[in-house]
């Protein structure tokens, strides 16, 4: 009888990337991507909610310009913990953070230089060592100061390892048995006259294979993100930009499973020609009755910005009514600010449609909405 084997962070399954679309029109300036994921085989079962942990690798390009300025020999056999080998090549591929340089590594290079030098100073103090680099890969300091060398060793030494990242799985199991679909904002910018990109989400974009069994994958469940038990409940969604991802897996489980539940969703992003991504689905869904209400907000279609919370308040009364039937209140996408004013936004609405003081709007959204009740769920990041 075979065993199960129970993948997880430690133990990644190799998933297979089967498709990887553009989101994004021509004319958008930003670069977003819809991935199917196959996970057939592995017996991982996910809920709408969760996110699937992804192991990234470096660019094979960066890594042999790496080798090649350094002279290092990429074939040379590296120790790892576990007693094996593996080559300095791949070490560099899988292991490590290479676009972006550490901090330990600017510290060597700078002790590699004359005494005096610029880059001791820069990195004696903390806020111009994140400042130096926040914009520097390790090629940019390499090619700052041409006379310094590494060995394989002292390299390893001053890399930091790489990180798996999160994305919130866009799909629900029992509409794509098999599959995870993500949905991906590519982080592509330039410094130093050179293009660079998210360790990741520019892995995912443009350098994992199509169809090869080869991306380490995992799940991550989110105890609180989840649908509600009863399917007649309403729910608010508020995702702009990839924000938008788990609400389409929740929308699809709606689908599947037949909930008559009401479904709000409020989606945003730069403009409605080239940035509405997911729009026929909507649509279908708006046709279908699923949808039963869609509020989208185009932050740069007009002169001033207009932003999801924007909207939140210009249906208050509506939304305070359907809080008051029990809906479920979920954001997802950006924690920095979105998320911040969302929440300002829901403690106006409860003061000027609820007719609360501001310490009782406070009261229930901070505690009851979200504490007592949890009705008021967040996945941000
Ligand atoms: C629970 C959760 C769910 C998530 N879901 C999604 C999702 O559905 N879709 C999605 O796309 N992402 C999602 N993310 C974010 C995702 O995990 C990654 O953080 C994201 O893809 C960036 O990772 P990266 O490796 O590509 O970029 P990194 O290599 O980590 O680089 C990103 C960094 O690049 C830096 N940077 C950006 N522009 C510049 C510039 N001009 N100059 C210098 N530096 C710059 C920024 O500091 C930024 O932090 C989620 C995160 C979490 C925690
Ligand atoms: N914390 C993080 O590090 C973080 C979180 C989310 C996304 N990102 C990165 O940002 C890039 C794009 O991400 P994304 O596609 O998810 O879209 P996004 O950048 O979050 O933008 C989506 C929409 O939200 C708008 N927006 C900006 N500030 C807002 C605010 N305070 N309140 C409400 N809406 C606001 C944007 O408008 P304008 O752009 O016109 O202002 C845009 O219309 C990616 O590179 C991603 O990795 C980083």
């Amino acid at each position: 009888m075979s065993e199960l084997i129970a993948y997880n962070k430690n133990n990644p399954f190799l998933a297979t990337i089967t498709e990887n679309r553009s989101l994004s029109k021509a004319g958008s300036i930003k670069d977003t991507r819809h991935l199917v994921v196959n996970i057939s085989g592995s017996g991982l079962q996910y809920q709408p909610g969760y996110s699937l942990g992804v192991f990234p690798q470096n660019p094979a390009a960066l890594v042999d310009a790496l080798t090649v300025r350094l002279k290092l020999d990429a074939d040379a056999q590296v120790a790892q913990k576990d007693g094996s080998a593996k080559p300095l090549r791949r070490v560099l591929l899988e292991d490590v953070t290479l676009n972006r340089v550490s901090k330990k590594f600017v510290k060597a290079v700078a002790e590699k230089l004359p005494a005096g030098n610029e880059l001791l100073t820069v990195s004696g103090s903390e806020e111009a060592l994140d400042e130096y680099v926040y914009t520097r890969d390790f090629i940019d300091v390499l090619g700052e100061f041409p006379d310094v060398n590494f060995t394989a060793e002292e390299l390893l030494a001053s890399v930091s390892r790489s990180n798996p990242r999160l994305y919130s799985i866009a799909s629900s199991q029992r509409k794509h048995p098999g599959e995870v679909h993500l949905t991906l904002a590519v982080v592509r910018y330039e410094t130093h006259g050179r293009a660079k990109k998210g360790l990741c989400s520019g892995y995912l974009a443009d350098d994992a294979p199509l169809n090869v069994s080869a991306l380490p994958v995992f799940l991550a469940p989110n105890k609180h993100f989840k649908l509600p038990a009863d399917g007649q409940t309403p729910i608010i969604m508020v995702g702009p930009g990839t924000g938008i991802a788990p609400f389409r897996a929740f929308l699809e489980e709606r689908e599947v499973s037949g909930s008559g539940g009401r479904n709000w969703l409020f989606f945003g992003d730069q403009h409605r020609a080239t940035d509405f991504i997911y729009e026929d689905e909507f649509a279908a869904w708006q046709n279908s009755g699923l949808l039963t209400r869609l509020s989208t907000a185009f932050s740069r279609d007009q002169a001033h910005k207009i932003y999801v919370q924007d909207r939140l308040r210009e249906h208050g009364a509506e939304l305070w009514q359907w809080l008051k039937d029990g809906a479920y209140f979920y954001v997802c996408g950006d924690a920095k600010r979105m998320a911040k004013d969302v929440h300002q936004a829901l403690i106006d609405i409860a003061q000027q449609h609820g007719g609360l003081s501001p310490s009782a709007a406070d009261e229930y959204i901070n505690q009851t909405l979200m504490k007592t009740e949890r009705r008021y769920v967040r996945d941000v990041y």
